[in-house]
């Protein structure tokens, strides 16, 4: 029997785990990406495109539309993060310019408006794209079926200030506007979950067993995160963020949460924190689902067994089920 495919557009910054957010996607037969739209972040937004169409060039599907997007958050000066994701955003991997860069296209925001019907937004980057979209027409924005997010902290610390996640800092005024808009519960795929889901040595070592264009792809462009990993907390591999909210698009029972408003700390010293009023002192309404406990074995499995079926043996050995 043949399932109705997921319609999704992914709102990205690749960045080293946007790009396994794209290669997850593009390798489910449950999901057609519609198209890629992309923001300014962990690059600016130009090397974020080139990155994009790097990655469809390694997935063969070029065919995918890449939108190019805002390069400043609405009121904050941008903040890349080079020394997480590399001078290129794919660590230590080059991209130089080609003739593929000549299909990124201008106008992520009418692309967004124009294919919100039926369709579910993945959002791994600031959400200044968001934002100005729902600046320009908010009844369009308000079609999309469900927005899933990766950014955000509850309960895990920030990483880039004590309480704050990258995504939701760089801007929180964007952030706001989202959440205050939309008519319908975000889910906030945050560190409390995506902490859990770390790509290990010997996750590594088995990209290299696999020994294809693909997972030496991902062994390349991963190497320079794992050294930023051990140098700023002596963990060893490094944390996949984005590719679990892609995963929990897949399969809703990969994690678990619950129901509170969110409120951005939009200055000062928590800028950039996201609010969870759990015990409802402020009696706001409901805008977003927090989860907060992952079955990161699960996630992990299915990254594997998407992008490498044939070693679909080796992955159950090595990774485990659940
Ligand atoms: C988020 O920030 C970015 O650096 C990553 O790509 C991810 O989307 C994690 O905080
Ligand atoms: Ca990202």
């Amino acid at each position: 029997m043949q399932v109705k495919k997921k319609r999704i557009i992914i709102d990205c910054d690749p960045g080293i785990d946007d790009a396994l957010a794209i290669l997850l996607a593009i390798n489910s037969p449950e999901i057609e990406v519609v198209g890629i739209t992309v923001v300014g972040g962990n690059v600016d937004a130009m090397k974020c495109a080139m990155n994009a169409i790097k990655v469809l060039e390694v997935g063969d599907r070029l065919d995918i539309p890449v939108y190019l997007g805002e390069s400043k958050p609405l009121v904050r000066d941008l903040v890349t993060a080079e020394e997480t994701h590399g001078k290129s955003g794919l660590g230590s991997v080059l991209v130089e310019r080609n003739k593929n860069h000549d299909l990124i296209r201008e106008g992520a925001i009418d692309f967004l408006l124009e294919n919100s019907e039926n369709t579910h937004l993945l959002t791994i980057g600031p959400m200044i794209n968001l934002a100005k979209a729902i600046e320009k027409d908010k009844v369009k924005f308000n079609r999309f079926l469900s927005i899933t997010s990766m950014g955000g902290t509850f309960r895990s610390n920030g990483n880039c200030s004590q309480v704050a996640e990258f995504n939701y800092w760089v801007d929180p005024h964007a952030v706001q506007i989202v959440y205050d808009n939309y008519d319908k519960l975000i889910t906030m795929v945050g560190l409390d979950v995506t902490r859990k889901c770390v790509l290990t040595p010997t996750h590594r070592q088995l990209l290299k067993f696999i020994d294809t264009k693909l997972s030496r792809f991902i062994y390349d462009i991963t190497e320079f995160y794992v050294d930023f990993h051990w140098d700023q907390e002596r963990t060893m591999g490094c944390v996949i963020n984005d590719p679990l909210a892609m995963a929990y698009i897949i399969d809703d029972t990969m994690a678990t949460g619950f129901s509170s408003n969110l409120e951005m700390v939009l200055d000062g010293n928590a800028i950039g924190q996201s609010m969870i009023d759990i015990q409802g002192f402020y009696k706001r309404e409901n805008n977003v689902v927090v989860l907060t406990k992952v079955d990161e074995i699960k996630f992990m499995n299915m990254f594997f067994s998407r992008l490498f079926s044939k070693h679909k043996k080796d992955i159950d050995i090595i990774i485990g089920k659940s």
